[in-house]
């Protein structure tokens, strides 16, 4: 039977999660505090860039199975099933900051009038559910709620699809009551044999951290396998994809690049170290990965004052967004690569094919261009910093005319460096 869902935050968790479990014929009311967020949801325009979000959000506001509001109390007495999604991010002081969830907590516990299931979404670290289970004690009695921990795995740029098509689906949750509810949610993706994984609270948790820290970890030993390459004269593509042959390693996550970025890896990374050390449990593999990390992003800049003077020098920079098919830039290795070329005193020419506004929010003042061509005219360097299928596909004769200069930095390995050299660049990617 359909569920009457509530939830909290429309981020990018919230806002998948709300599309698709209305999809699924739930009647779903999104809560955010922000008053123009709910309004342009509410008129079917989508807050974030993700493919395909619009048609699907359009779709369930028109089945009047969808609803966005700011009233939080309204919709959560309103719920059988209500859905903490709101953001977890790492303080300035390196610890992950739960106000948002804390305050989400508290509101449900106040408009608590009959049972619900309290499922959270968000990423938090061990022990916030029972955390959030002990908060609902202190006024409520044990059987007006379950509390669950349902970890998201949804890739930015592919969420919609990851959302239908999930490789599991992982439940934290301790009550056949609460079970039941949480199969009713998924019940499509039940039927179509997704593995589902039930488990307690805290290890709930803990497969989502221990996920994307290993992921993390698979990425940066690629890179640093390929600066390996870069020494030895040695081909990373070749070797990434023999790696990957091998079923026990998989092909996925084996693209070298500038370091890994995002809103997820760098603060689960973070978080895990953290809480090793809470628990006095060694967490050395993962904060190595952490420095390495750093460490790539930082190289992409040494490696050109190696070869060129970048004080008073054109820039030219291709993709700002953290990887491609999001708007999003959070902890983006372009944003460490642009601060290092502005320190040494560059000029940087930027484009990016969905993510300048959100960059521009961070550095208002750098040159922005409406193509590619446009960032590359007269530039005495260009850096291919994000792997947009529009610079796989880019006309290099023409930006080889456009540009003063002759080099080249394929960051992310998406053109025939043959073809790059050929056409008079001094061409250098990562690896090869
Ligand atoms: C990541 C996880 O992949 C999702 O499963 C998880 O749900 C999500 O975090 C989250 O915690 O919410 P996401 O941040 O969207 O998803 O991005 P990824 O596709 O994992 O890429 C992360 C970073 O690694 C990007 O900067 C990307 O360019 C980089 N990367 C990825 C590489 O440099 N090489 C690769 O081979 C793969």
């Amino acid at each position: 039977m359909a569920k009457r869902i509530t939830i909290i935050g429309t981020g990018y968790v919230g806002l998948v999660a709300a599309v698709g479990l209305s999809d699924f014929g739930n009647y779903v009311t999104a809560v955010d505090r922000r008053e123009e967020i709910v309004e342009s949801l509410s008129q079917r325009k989508p807050t974030i860039y993700e493919h395909g979000l619009e048609e699907y959000l359009v779709r369930n506001v028109e089945a009047g199975r969808l609803f966005f509001t700011t009233k939080v109390e309204q919709a959560v007495r309103d719920a059988e099933v209500v859905i903490l999604a709101v953001g977890t991010p790492i303080d300035s002081t390196g610890h992950t900051d739960l106000s948002q969830v804390k305050e989400a907590a508290l509101s449900v516990r106040e408009n608590l009038d009959a049972y619900k299931v309290i499922v959270t979404k968000s990423t938090v670290p061990i022990g916030t559910n029972r955390w959030i289970e002990k908060t609902l004690l202190e006024t409520k009695p044990a059987d007006l709620f379950s509390v669950v921990s349902n970890p998201e795995f949804l890739r930015e740029g592919r969420a919609i699809q990851d959302f239908f098509h999930p490789d599991r689906i992982v439940i934290g949750c301790e009550g056949e009551r609460a079970r039941k509810i949480m199969e009713e949610v998924y019940r499509p993706l039940y039927l179509i044999q997704t593995p589902f994984v039930w488990c307690n609270l805290e290890t709930a948790e803990l497969i989502k951290y221990a996920s994307n820290a290993f992921l993390s970890t698979k990425i940066t030993y690629i890179n640093q396998i390929a600066n390996l390459c870069e020494a030895v004269g040695a081909d990373i593509h070749v070797i990434a994809r023999s790696m990957g042959m091998d079923g026990r390693i998989s092909p996925k996550f084996l693209h070298p690049g500038p370091g890994y970025g995002g809103s997820c890896l760098p603060k689960d990374t973070r978080e895990l170290v953290n809480t090793g050390e809470r628990y006095g449990v060694e967490m050395s593999l993962v904060r190595t990965v952490e420095e390495a990390n750093e460490r790539q992003k930082s190289r992409v800049v040494d490696k050109l004052k190696a070869l060129v003077e970048l004080k008073g020098k054109k820039v030219a920079v291709l993709g700002l967004a953290y990887k491609s098919e999001t708007d999003d830039v959070r902890d983006s290795p372009a944003i460490a690569v642009v601060s290092r070329l502005l320190s040494e005193g560059a000029e940087v020419h930027a484009h990016d094919p969905k993510a300048m506004d959100r960059f521009r929010e961070v550095f208002p003042s750098i040159h922005y261009h409406d193509s590619e061509f446009a960032a590359a005219r007269d530039a005495d360097l260009l850096l291919i910093l994000t792997e947009w299928n529009e610079y796989r596909n880019i006309d290099l004769q023409k930006v080889r005319s456009t540009m003063r200069g002759d080099l080249l930095f394929d960051v992310r390995n998406v053109l025939e460096a043959e073809s790059a050299r050929t056409l008079g660049f001094r061409y250098f990617g990562t690896g090869r």
